[in-house]
């Protein structure tokens, strides 16, 4: 038995049988690139779905000298990492405002979840309408709030409050608000189901319709924040006036170090009160240090400029292939629909040493680290059209 075939069938024992996996196992990576357990190297344009912002093997300084001073102490008590960490994002927000940190997407939208029904209590109102094609995560609020079928499928019954409405339809929205909706949650760039951004005109009616209605409006940047879109905030991109009243974070937050974040703008902050919620691992000063170093990376290194830039470039050639029905997208969150099986161009293109993530059924993603360079972007090109042309 092979090295490979030996750790697969550990999982095929021993670990629950939760994804459909593709058969590469992972030893080793350094900036864009990983190797396999047999030592083939491939380029990574998966980022980790979304994650690696900074690529492989980037966190260890960060980690090791926080580890070595202060890992966890509880939320009773005050650290320096998770007040320096809020008080920079909210400076990257932009709006005055507070954070919540705890470790994951789904979790972080438990908490948005969570603040729009505290918000609305007092007058009766708990429902959250959420979009056709959304994706927030697999707690059962989560697969509640999503608006895919298939992620509910077998967990019935659905967590009650929530209410999924057509993408991009602001008359659909109107009219299905009602006596009960506090809010309305949405992200400013859909990812899971195939990268779709919102129309900067529906974002603007959605805010109208929030503040004439009395509801909150709240983004989910778990996926398509923290730089990927070339600002640090996805709504920045798709229409920067429309200021969200709370908004979820995490994959790429700290680089690939666990942790979730919501924001959420004054008089709103102070919703969730002492008591009222809390995570035993929320913003440890691991986790935090972590974060601050990827962010002050990020803007030493001008990250999300170069996202802009090598987005464009990359996403024009893409353009240019034949093969290539549409490319969507902001930076380097990219997706591509061809007429091939998403998940067989996924893994002829891991064949020819470029990792890639599906999305829907027609969409690849290109998520790759934001420090890539141009010539990376040109190698990831040539992959690509060489699996397209693979029969
Ligand atoms: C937009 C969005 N929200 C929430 C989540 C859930 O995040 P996590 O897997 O960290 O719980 C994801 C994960 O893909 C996501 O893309």
């Amino acid at each position: 038995m092979s090295k490979a075939q030996e750790i697969i069938s550990l999982y095929d024992q021993y670990v629950m049988p939760t994804y459909g996996r593709y058969p590469l196992v992972f030893v080793r990576g350094q900036g864009t690139r990983v190797w396999d357990v047999d030592g083939k190297e491939y380029l990574d344009f998966g980022g980790g779905i979304a994650v690696n912002v900074l690529g492989h093997a980037a966190l260890a300084d960060a980690l090791a000298k926080q580890a070595n001073i202060l890992v966890h102490c509880s939320n009773l008590y005050y650290t320096e990492p998770q007040g320096l960490l809020a008080k920079k994002l909210v400076e990257l927000v932009g709006v005055a405002g507070k954070c919540f940190f705890c470790n994951s997407g789904a979790e972080a939208n438990e908490a948005l979840y969570k603040l729009a029904r505290k918000f609305g209590h007092d007058s009766g109102r708990y429902e959250v309408l959420t979009f056709v094609n959304s994706f927030h995560g697999r707690t059962l609020a989560g697969i509640s709030a999503t608006g895919q079928e298939k992620v509910k499928k077998g967990f019935e019954p659905m967590v009650d409050g929530f209410r999924h409405v057509p993408f991009n339809d602001l008359d659909a929205v109107a009219a299905a608000i009602g006596p009960k909706t506090a809010a309305i949650l949405l992200e400013p760039v859909q990812g899971e189901s195939g990268i779709t951004p919102a129309k900067p005109e529906f974002l603007r009616g959605l805010r109208r319709l929030c503040d004439e209605r009395g509801l909150l409006l709240m983004y989910d940047e778990v996926q398509c924040g923290i730089g990927r879109t070339g600002e640090f905030c996805a709504w920045r991109v798709v229409a920067p006036d429309v200021v969200p009243d709370a908004m979820s974070w995490a994959k790429g937050l700290a680089g690939g170090f666990p942790i979730g974040a919501i924001w959420a703008r004054k008089p709103f902050a102070d919703v969730l009160g002492p008591g009222t919620h809390a995570s035993t691992f929320g913003g440890t000063p691991l986790a935090c240090a972590v974060a601050l170093s990827v962010i002050e990376k990020m803007e030493n290194d001008n990250l999300m400029a170069n996202a802009r830039d090598l987005g464009a470039h990359l996403m024009a050639k893409l353009r240019t292939l034949p093969g290539v029905t549409a490319v969507r997208g902001f930076g380097l969150m990219i997706g591509v629909d061809t007429a091939m099986e998403n998940r067989v161009l996924v893994a002829k293109a891991a064949a020819r040493g470029l990792l890639l993530v599906p999305a829907g059924t027609q969409t690849v993603r290109f998520l790759p680290p934001l420090n890539i360079t141009r010539s990376e972007a040109d190698e990831a090109f040539t992959k690509f059209t060489q699996a397209l042309g693979d029969a």
